[in-house]
């Protein structure tokens, strides 16, 4: 794209030294932390073009706000509606179906994006169907980690093992007793080759070749959906999937359009609370004396005595969360690992603020800079600080460590709701988030409890490093996935956890 393609009230432009693929290659050698190199000076809204489009890069919670305002003509399903088609491989009809009237084109009648939108909403909103959904799954992961340790230390991929209890008890709790992975558990390993090479299929050149390996995992994952709906296992699954199902069938989707259609969800369900329980674990098993701090408030909630631990502990999903430390350091975590970036399609010219966004370009809200952002995280925005999320409430500090049994709060002081990325905003805001917090927060919980987690060598575990430069969909892995050994602490060798509400 030439400077003088650029009408002035457009964003400044930062061209490329190699023009139409130079961004492009910058992208895939630095992944998302790019959009902020080449940012120099800290324009809050930039435009950087590619070979095919225009991108406006946001990185101002002021403009973001702005953004997820406007659902007229900054479209997100038309974005996240063709990453779906791509990574469920719909075909003509399906596709025909799923983007009719996606930004109500055709008047006011409901497009099947939007039912099933309010329909999850509806299920997952704090009350009675989400309390049963997460009951279910707190049971679930109660009887997985009673069976770990009680016949001695187990040594583990601590990643590979957080995925194994996330994909059992979530498919337990969402997809019911016959999930495709308790018919099929060889096909766990499928979905995760898929995850991983994601990226691949939804780019979409010639798939069966540049992404072998997920192409051919995520078609015998498309099988067993397949058979799922067809032998209609889905009776059993929550009040949620059995809804979803219903839907897409009114809408005329087939069996085999509809089973392709759960692999979204289930990317949704397991593909963001696996790495972010990981990386919550990671933080606090690496930092000895936060760890006590977080075993010392949880006791005192649950008032449990360390001398006298009873046979049976029971952990309340709501106790949990009000403990203040382990909260600021859930919403840290997500924090720091989180590069969602919300994209939007221009459907029409629009002015945001001062600046002209033209039709047919790409809007996107990078989580990954706001988030190092000084101005609004302070001085320390690039480390990771457990005592962030917490305020006293009487001063206006952010993470003081002296505070940290005063209160938690969803934002520091001063930070706007905007520039916390990690579950989107606006009306596409994550409805995953509750169910996600209670099952991640409760689960950690519940390993600090009871578990000791050393490195092979018997030495406190090392933070992983985190692999910044890989672009996936919205947060980051680690460099490499640490082996650790998993033993009951003293006092809880044979102790049985109830995860519960
Ligand atoms: C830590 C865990 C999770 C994270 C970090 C996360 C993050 C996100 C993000 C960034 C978005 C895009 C929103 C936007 O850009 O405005 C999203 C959307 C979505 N998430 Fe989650 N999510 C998590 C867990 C879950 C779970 C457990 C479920 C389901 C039970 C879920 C269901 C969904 C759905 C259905 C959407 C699409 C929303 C729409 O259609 O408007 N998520 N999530």
């Amino acid at each position: 794209m030439k400077q003088a393609q650029i009408d002035p009230r457009e964003p400044p432009l930062i061209s490329a030294r190699i023009p139409f693929i130079g961004h492009l290659i910058g992208i895939l050698w630095y992944g998302p932390k790019y959009y902020q190199i080449i940012n120099t000076r800290e324009y809050p809204i930039y435009t950087l073009p590619t070979l095919t489009t225009r991108n406006y890069i946001v990185s101002s919670p002021t403009l973001v706000s702005l953004v997820q305002r406007n659902t007229k003509s900054l479209s997100f399903y038309s974005v996240i509606v063709e990453v779906t088609r791509r990574m469920c491989a719909f075909d003509e009809d399906a596709s025909k179906i799923i983007f009719y009237n996606m930004n109500k084109e055709h008047g006011p009648d409901n497009s099947l994006m939007t039912v099933v939108h309010d329909m999850m909403n509806k299920n997952l909103a704090p009350g009675p169907k989400l309390n049963e959904l997460t009951l279910v799954q707190l049971q679930q992961m109660s009887l997985m980690l009673n069976n770990v340790g009680i016949e001695g230390a187990v040594s583990s991929n601590l990643y590979t093992w957080i995925q194994h209890v996330f994909t059992v008890c979530n498919s337990f709790a969402i997809y019911g007793a016959e999930n495709i992975f308790a018919v099929h558990p060889e096909l766990e390993k499928d979905f995760w080759d898929f995850e991983e090479g994601m990226l691949a299929l939804v780019i979409d050149i010639y798939p069966w070749i540049t992404a072998r390996k997920a192409y051919l995992a995520r078609k015998r994952v498309f099988n067993a959906l397949t058979e799922y709906v067809k032998k209609e296992r889905y009776k059993q699954a929550s009040a949620l999937i059995q809804e979803r199902i219903a839907i897409n069938r009114s809408f005329g989707l087939s069996c085999e359009m509809i089973g392709r259609g759960e692999l979204v969800l289930y990317f949704g369900i397991l593909g963001n609370a696996v790495p972010t329980a990981f990386w919550l674990l990671s933080n606090i098993y690496s930092r000895p004396q936060l760890l006590q701090q977080i075993r010392d408030e949880l006791e005192d909630a649950l008032r449990l005595n360390p001398q006298m631990i009873p046979p049976k502990v029971t952990v309340p999903e709501h106790i949990v969360k009000a403990c203040p430390l382990l909260f600021s350091c859930y919403r840290e975590t997500l924090r720091d690992v989180s590069n969602a970036s919300s994209p939007r399609l221009v459907l029409s010219d629009t002015m945001l603020d001062k600046y002209l966004l033209k039709a047919g370009s790409i809007v996107q809200l990078q989580g990954g800079i706001m988030h190092q952002d000084k101005k609004v995280w302070g001085a320390d925005a690039a480390s990771w600080n457990p005592y962030r999320f917490i305020i006293s409430d009487n001063t206006s500090d952010i993470g003081d460590p002296d505070d940290f049994k005063r209160v938690a709060a969803a934002l520091p002081k001063g930070v706007p709701p905007s520039a916390f990325r990690s579950f989107g905003g606006g009306s596409t805001l994550c409805p995953g988030r509750h169910f996600a917090q209670s099952e991640i927060m409760t689960f950690i919980a519940s390993m600090v409890l009871a578990f000791d987690l050393q490195a092979p060598c018997g030495a406190t575990l090392k933070m992983p490093q985190k692999n910044d430069s890989s672009t996936r969909l919205a947060l980051m892995m680690p460099v490499t996935q640490p082996q650790v050994v998993m033993k009951r602490r003293i006092g809880w060798e044979t102790k049985q956890l109830e995860m519960t509400l």
